[in-house]
């Protein structure tokens, strides 16, 4: 019998139009180009402003550029995985209200949380439908408007994130392309130092909540910093030694865009040359669910058929992981 793998055939993305670059936010808080720039690796994000706009507008424009791009009918789509920490709301999945958007008449489709680690885990689950050969069509989304949780009065923490969607879909593949190995992690330490303290079931919303600013994301940025530089490098370099790859046989890191120090210390774990990392930390900085694929979007050029990706991530909770797949495709 062939064994099924499961490759990414197809990648999508959107970005909303609206730049708020590190010279907008000097006139928002105490802070600095220099200071940013230095210590992050971002210079501008993108923001959703329109009213009334939540993460689904947003997916919804990432799927039907895959859509386009890969020629296919969305009916033939089997399950749709919205990978996102900011759903459109607490109840009412967004990925079923995107699969209706997109014309996936014929698909399910659920949400996934796992912040920014959220599309690594849904490569996981994606993935792993395809090779059982249950599915043969799964939309792998990955979007998040973060400008919906952030408090721009704090410069810790608005700064760093961005809103942003990515796409990939994943099909059966019989010459062993797609996803090779994984290696995922969580540990409930993290659960202190990146959060939103109120508007779950252990703090419901009310006027108190509201006044104390405890809907929006607080990080502890040293130690998440600490725990991420570690997580991250000792996956992908986990990932390489069990699959008996040398820095010469990866191709390409793509990790996730949080801090480019961060990013810079795995490549160095892994002994990767500075043109195999790919970043794009700087235009987009860290957009949660989207890092991953927008990458991909960004790259696809250089992507070659038969190449190594190594996938990193690391975000709250924590959650953290590495994926190695093989590149499927040429792009056209
Ligand atoms: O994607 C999910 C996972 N998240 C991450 O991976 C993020 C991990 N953390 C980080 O990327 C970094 O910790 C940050 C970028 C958030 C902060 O960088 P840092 O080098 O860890 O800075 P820090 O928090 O240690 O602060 C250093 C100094 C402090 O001043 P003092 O106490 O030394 O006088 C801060 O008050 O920088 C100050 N500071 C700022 N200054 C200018 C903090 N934020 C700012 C700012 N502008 N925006």
């Amino acid at each position: 019998m062939t064994t099924i793998t499961a490759a990414i055939t197809a990648v999508g993305a959107y970005v909303p139009e609206f730049v708020l670059s590190n010279q907008v936010l000097e006139t928002m808080v105490d802070t600095n180009d220099e200071w940013i720039t230095t210590r992050t690796g971002i210079k501008e994000r993108r923001l959703l402003k329109e009213k009334g706009k939540g993460t689904s507008f947003m997916a919804i424009k990432a799927a039907q550029d895959l859509i386009s791009k890969a020629n296919i009918n969305p009916e033939e789509i089997d399950l749709i995985i919205m990978a996102t920490t900011t759903p459109d709301m607490p109840v009412a999945s967004t990925g079923v209200y995107v699969a209706s958007q997109i014309g996936a008449t014929n698909a399910f489709a659920y949400d996934l949380q796992a912040a920014c680690s959220s599309f690594l885990y849904g490569m996981s689950n994606a993935a792993a439908y395809i090779q059982s050969g249950r599915y043969k069509k799964v939309l792998l989304i990955g979007a998040d408007k973060m400008s919906s949780i952030i408090d721009y009065t704090d410069r810790a923490t608005c700064i760093i994130f961005g809103d942003g969607a990515g796409a990939v879909l994943f099909e059966p593949n019989y010459e062993g392309l797609g996803l090779q190995d994984e290696l995922l992690k969580s540990d409930g330490i993290g659960r202190e130092y990146l959060k939103i303290d109120a508007g779950g079931s252990i703090l419901p919303p009310s006027i108190e909540t509201v006044e104390n600013r405890q809907h929006y994301v607080f990080q502890d940025g040293k130690t998440v910093f600490k725990y991420a530089v570690s997580g991250m490098a000792d996956v992908s370099a986990k990932i390489m030694e069990r699959n008996n790859l040398t820095k010469d046989d990866v191709n390409w890191l793509i990790a996730h865009q949080a801090n480019k120090r961060i990013i810079d210390a795995t490549a160095n774990r892994m002994e990767l040359d500075e043109e195999k990392v790919l970043v794009n930390i700087h235009r987009y900085g860290n957009t949660t669910s989207a890092t991953l694929p927008l990458l991909l979007s960004d790259f696809e050029d250089k992507l070659k058929k038969g190449d190594n990706l190594i996938f990193a991530a690391f975000g709250g909770g924590f959650t953290w992981g590495s994926i190695y797949l093989k590149w499927a495709y040429n792009k056209q």
